[in-house]
């Protein structure tokens, strides 16, 4: 039989009105940095740690520049798919209990994100999401129609997540509920018996745990590394990447792990948006995961020893309060007076000393900034007293 490709090729006028109603609202945050980033003297904005360089990687990873000789004979085709063996296990290795067909490679958390939206949720779904958090947590699953009840973390509870509260929220008709854990702005923190909680309520429902952990191993206590919730419970699913605890946001490479038969369905998506991510990045972070404990080490101890900076100056500072962070990169700082957010950012970054902080009001959270301390210490050591003095102005 002769298939008529005019008959395939035609518009369907049914798909373009969905298509044309498929409405996402504007990424606050990432248009904030984009705004500034590049402009600003002080990047206390910043959320990862202290990025390095190809040569500092090396040197970390114990292995000299020769080691990019094997780059040059490298030919650049689009390389292993799903990303290489070699690579899926040492995401594998970040977990207690997950193998290399448990991982999938993408284009940064951002990427496995979007992926992981696309293949679980539709139009009419109910999904709960844990806020504040990344705004692509409420975001894409509301532009794919779905509802988004929000669960807050409340300030007079220390960001603490209200476990009651949550498990209101989640109904029989509930299929995904998502969170960041080290949450981002507050830099809450999770840990082993609330996570177990969580997935607890989720499992009565038979709901999905999307868990973005782009934070995980670098928290302030212990180890550094709180369990993630893809070993704790059969329908989680974590994401995360090379960005923030392994200081190599450029690379853009990050990872969904999950079960199999999940990432079988996310891979019929994938195929559209990925196909595969840069070989030479597949090399470098998968040298880099090899080596993840001397990376992570390096980062605990920067996050560490920058967070005793910022408790100083907060504590010296009497028109900011805040709840200590306990993992990630960031935290919310609630300021006195009455400027909006957005106004007390732009006037610190456009004034003499260009200090960057991201608003308040660009997740959802009026009255705060949210700094980054895990940017180089220098920067922080600077640019607090300047953020004092330009409050100083304000009178
Ligand atoms: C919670 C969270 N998820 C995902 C991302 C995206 O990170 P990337 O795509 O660099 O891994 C960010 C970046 O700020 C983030 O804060």
């Amino acid at each position: 039989m002769t298939v008529d490709s005019s008959t395939w090729l035609e518009p369907d006028p049914w798909r373009s009105a969905t298509v044309a109603t498929m409405q996402i609202e504007p990424f606050a945050v990432e248009q904030w940095m984009n705004e500034y980033e590049t402009r600003c003297e002080y990047n206390l904005a910043e959320t990862c740690c202290d990025s390095i360089t190809l040569a500092e990687l090396l040197d970390l990873g114990g292995v000299g520049p020769g080691y990019l000789d094997r780059l040059l004979s490298m030919k650049l085709t689009y390389g292993e798919i799903e990303g290489s063996d070699r690579l899926r296990g040492a995401i594998a290795s970040l977990f207690e209990t997950q193998s290399i067909a448990n991982t999938l490679v993408t284009h940064g958390t951002i990427g496995a994100n979007h992926l992981v939206y696309l293949t679980l949720v539709s139009a009419g779904d109910h999904v709960v999401s844990v806020v504040p958090s990344y705004q692509q947590h409420t975001a894409i699953p509301e532009s794919l129609g779905a509802t988004v009840t929000r669960v807050p973390l409340r300030e007079e509870r220390g960001w603490a997540l209200d476990l009651d509260e949550l498990a209101a929220a989640v109904t029989p008709s509930t299929s995904l509920v998502t969170l960041t854990n080290p949450n981002n702005p507050t830099g809450a923190l999770l840990g082993r018996e609330e996570l177990s909680a969580v997935a607890a309520t989720c499992d009565k429902v038979g709901a999905w745990l999307l868990a973005d952990e782009v934070y995980r191993g670098i928290d302030q206590e212990g180890s550094g590394t709180t369990v993630s919730a893809v070993d704790l419970y059969e329908r989680a699913i974590s994401t995360g990447s090379m960005s923030k605890a392994f200081s190599l946001a450029g690379l853009r490479l990050g990872w969904i792990v999950g079960p199999e038969s999940l990432l079988e369905r996310v891979v019929v998506h994938r195929d559209y948006n990925t196909i595969s991510v840069g070989m030479i990045d597949d090399v470098l972070a998968a040298l880099a995961l090899e080596n993840a404990e001397t990376i992570l080490g390096r980062n605990r101890a920067l996050v560490r020893s920058n967070l005793k900076t910022l408790s100083n100056w907060v504590d010296g500072e009497d028109r900011v309060s805040w709840t200590r962070p306990s993992g990630g990169t960031i935290t919310l700082l609630r300021y006195d007076g009455h400027l909006l957010s957005r106004d007390f950012c732009v006037g610190l970054v456009e004034g003499p000393d260009r200090v960057m902080l991201t608003p308040g009001s660009a997740l959802g959270m009026e009255g705060h900034v949210r700094i980054g301390y895990a940017n180089a210490s220098e920067a922080l050591i600077a640019g607090l007293p300047l953020i004092s003095r330009y409050m100083d102005g304000l009178g």
